[in-house]
């Protein structure tokens, strides 16, 4: 490092080469660590991502061994349903006269998120008007080609559950 030192009253500065003397070797020093930190930090930017979509978690975020609450009977009586999170994936839990049943809310058209339609007892797909039996996810009416996917239900006390592996 060079530095430009004023030598005490004359007119012409003079160029002065940075001595490895305690301070110089110091700034290289903590030069060399902020670059080898900077370095580390990038890594683990990169590998951290990259490590966690290789092995995701087994569980997400409200699961418990493979299952992830879904509702309560009490929140969710015969004739309503609502749309519930399973992970990253929506879904749409409906308690009918048949029992709870739950599907992938992901519309078998062109995969926009269906909804509960309580006044008109169906699964409804909001973008083309598709809508879907309750009871069996086959398409009632509308563009969709196919039913919804259905999901594997559990019921324990007043807790609803959507098995997930
Ligand atoms: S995306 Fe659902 S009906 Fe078109």
């Amino acid at each position: 490092m060079a530095r430009i030192e004023d030598s005490g009253g004359t007119a012409t500065p003079q160029l002065q080469v940075g001595t490895p003397g305690a301070g110089g070797l110091g700034r290289r020093r903590f030069v060399r660590y902020l670059l080898g930190f900077s370095i580390v930090s990038s890594l683990a930017m990169i590998v951290t991502p990259i490590v966690g979509f290789l092995i995701p978690t087994r569980t997400a975020s409200g699961t418990e061994g493979g299952r992830v609450l879904a509702g309560t009977l009490d929140a969710l009586p015969v004739g309503s349903g609502a749309v519930v999170a399973v992970g990253a994936k929506p879904a749409v839990v409906v308690n009918t006269t048949a029992g709870i049943k739950a599907y992938s809310a992901i519309c078998t058209h062109l995969g926009c998120i269906v909804a509960w339609d309580g006044p008109a007892n169906t699964i409804v797909c909001p973008c083309h008007d598709g809508r879907f039996n309750p009871t069996t996810g086959a398409v009632v009416s509308g563009p969709p080609p196919a039913p919804l996917t259905p999901l594997t239900t559990a019921v324990e006390g007043n807790d609803i559950y959507i098995v997930t592996g």
